[in-house]
C-alpha cells in the first residue's frame, strides 16, 4: 500500500512538472500586490512575471503535505539546468499547494490552495552580507490575501545554510526526458 501511494504521489508530480499550472490556478495572482518583508524590504512585485518562468522541478513535503513547484526565470533556469553558477539577477520561485484526494479517483492526490510563494534573489550588490548573496522573501496565502512572512528571513537563511555546497539551494534540475 505505501509503495502504492509513493506512485501516486510520483505521477502526480511528474504531471505537474509536464504541463504548465493551468491559468485558472493562478487567476488571481495575476497582479501581485504591494507588499514587502519585513526585514529586507524585497517587494512580492519582483517577481511579477513569474507566471513565465520555467519549471526546474516538483518537491513533495511529506511532513506539511504540500506540492511544491520550483521555477525559474531564465537567467536561474538556464544556470540550473547547465549546472553552472547562478547569476546575479538569478530568481528562484516555489509555490506550495496543499493536497486533497481526487474525488473521481480517491488514491490520486491534487492541489488544493495555493498556501504560499516565496523566492530567493541573488544580488551581490544588494545582498552582500548574505551568504551566497541570496536574498529570501516568502508571501503567505490566508483567506485568500497574501502576506508577507513576518518572522523575517534570518531563518531561511539558516536553513538553505544547510545546502552551502550547492550555492544554498536545494532544488536540482529536474530533468524532463
Ligand atoms: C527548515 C528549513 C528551511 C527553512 C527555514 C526555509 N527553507 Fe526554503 N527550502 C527548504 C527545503 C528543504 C527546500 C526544498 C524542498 C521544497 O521545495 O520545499 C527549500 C526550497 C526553497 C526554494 C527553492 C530553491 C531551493 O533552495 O531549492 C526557495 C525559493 C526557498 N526555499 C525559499 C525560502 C524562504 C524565502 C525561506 C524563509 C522565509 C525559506 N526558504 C526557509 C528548507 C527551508
Amino acid at each position: 500500500m505505501k509503495k502504492l501511494k509513493f506512485f501516486y504521489i510520483l505521477s502526480i508530480l511528474l504531471s505537474l512538472n509536464a504541463c504548465h499550472p493551468s491559468h485558472e490556478q493562478f487567476k488571481n495572482d495575476a497582479s501581485l500586490a504591494d507588499l514587502k518583508m519585513p526585514n529586507n524590504h524585497l517587494n512580492f512585485k519582483e517577481i511579477k512575471d513569474y507566471q513565465n518562468y520555467k519549471m526546474i522541478a516538483a518537491h513533495y513535503r511529506t511532513d506539511k503535505n504540500e506540492i511544491r513547484y520550483i521555477l525559474g526565470n531564465k537567467k536561474a533556469f538556464e544556470a540550473a539546468k547547465n549546472k553552472a553558477p547562478f547569476p546575479d539577477g538569478s530568481k528562484i520561485v516555489k509555490i506550495g499547494w496543499t493536497v486533497e484526494k481526487m474525488p473521481d479517483f480517491q488514491t490520486a492526490l491534487e492541489a488544493k490552495q495555493l498556501k504560499r510563494i516565496e523566492y530567493m534573489i541573488k544580488s551581490r550588490k544588494e545582498f552582500s552580507k548574505n551568504p551566497g548573496n541570496w536574498g529570501y522573501a516568502r508571501f503567505v496565502k490566508e483567506n485568500g490575501q497574501f502576506e508577507p512572512w513576518q518572522k523575517g528571513t534570518q531563518s531561511c537563511i539558516n536553513c538553505h545554510n544547510l545546502v552551502k555546497k550547492n550555492d544554498f539551494i536545494f532544488t536540482k534540475f529536474q530533468t524532463l526526458q
